[in-house]
């Protein structure tokens, strides 16, 4: 009898899917279930900066394309509840985890938005980001994440281009406009370049992810390409990334950059960033007011289902 183990580690190292049902070694099941969650978890708190501008967009287009981004993290928020259910956790236990403060949710949904060039930033940044992060994940070793990453990835690129093209038209207005967009790119680059995580040198996951081809680059290689791409992309802005030491290294091909303030981002991490605890009120408020629809949903599921077995 072949050793489960053994089909296991055949199928990562054949690029053959995981599913639901076949056997996985626990941590695996573990760390999926940590990933995944905290993944949702952020695209539903994610929601929240932008949401704060929705009523404010100055214009309707902009107001339109900015409620089907936040309408959309929604849905990538549920895609991931969704594929975290199948390794065995309930959308109850998951929420409790976020509500109670047990699970985290990413750094950067922590960080005020203060003006409407925010919403440049966060989509030019943060999607962008996001995009360096998830597009590896489609090729995730399990199957139901990986899934859910392609389609979210597709929706992802319409994120950051909305918000690219949001700096772009203020780069190019009255000057009040450019300092606006250049403010907003001060305050959300560093925040944006932590979302990768803590150096590979301090990430206690990344070896065991990467040898189980859950993570397919490591936290510092998907910042340091993001980087590079930015540096790029912020001079048709003609405005500047808030880093003097960013240069072009000829020899390692890549762009130097100064150095991260780990000490901020493990203070956001572990709850004293500056919107932590309005962003967990706000979640446990529309858990709570919502619980009524939850009710109302699942009496029906009962009553159509009693219906049925009674017409069987
Ligand atoms: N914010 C909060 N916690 C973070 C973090 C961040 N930016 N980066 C790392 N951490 C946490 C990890 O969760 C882990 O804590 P835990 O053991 O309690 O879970 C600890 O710091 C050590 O970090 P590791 O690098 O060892 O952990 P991972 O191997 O899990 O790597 C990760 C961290 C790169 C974020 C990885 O979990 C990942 O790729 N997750 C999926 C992508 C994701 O969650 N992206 C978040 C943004 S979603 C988004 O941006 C929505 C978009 O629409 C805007």
């Amino acid at each position: 009898m072949l050793d489960p183990e053994k089909i296991f580690l055949d199928k990562v190292y054949e690029e053959i899917k995981i599913e639901p049902k076949d056997w996985m070694p626990d941590q695996y099941r573990k760390t999926l279930i940590r990933q995944i969650s905290q993944h949702a978890h952020s695209e539903i708190v994610g929601m929240l900066p932008e949401a704060n501008w929705i009523t404010r967009a100055p214009t309707l287009r902009r107001k339109a394309t900015l409620i089907a981004k936040v309408q959309d993290e929604a849905g990538h928020g549920l895609y991931l509840y969704s594929a975290a259910e199948t390794l065995n956790i309930t959308r109850d236990e998951m929420l409790d985890q976020l509500h109670s403060g047990k699970a985290k949710y990413s750094s950067i949904f922590n960080y005020p938005t203060l003006t409407w060039a925010d919403m440049g930033a966060i989509g030019w940044l943060v999607d962008g980001a996001a995009i360096m992060n998830q597009v590896p994940l489609c090729r995730c070793s399990y199957g139901p994440y990986a899934r859910a990453m392609i389609r979210i990835c597709k929706e992802e690129s319409f994120h950051q281009r909305q918000g690219f093209e949001i700096l772009l038209t203020l780069s190019k207005g009255t000057e009040a406009q450019r300092k606006m967009a250049q403010d907003a790119i001060d305050r959300w680059w560093w925040p944006s370049i932590m979302m990768f995580g803590p150096n590979d040198d301090a990430s206690p996951h990344s070896a065991q992810s990467m040898a189980w081809k859950i993570k397919r680059f490591s936290n510092d290689e998907l910042r340091q390409k993001f980087i590079d791409m930015c540096a790029e992309q912020v001079k048709i802005l003609r405005l500047t990334l808030p880093d003097e030491k960013l240069k072009w290294n000829e020899k390692r091909n890549h762009f130097d950059f100064g150095e991260i303030n780990w000490k901020e981002f493990w203070n956001v991490v572990n709850g004293n960033g500056p919107c932590n605890k309005e962003r967990l009120a706000a979640r446990t408020k529309a858990h709570k007011d919502g619980a009524w629809v939850r009710e109302a949903a699942a009496a029906h599921a009962e009553k159509r289902k009693s219906r049925a077995q009674k017409a069987a």
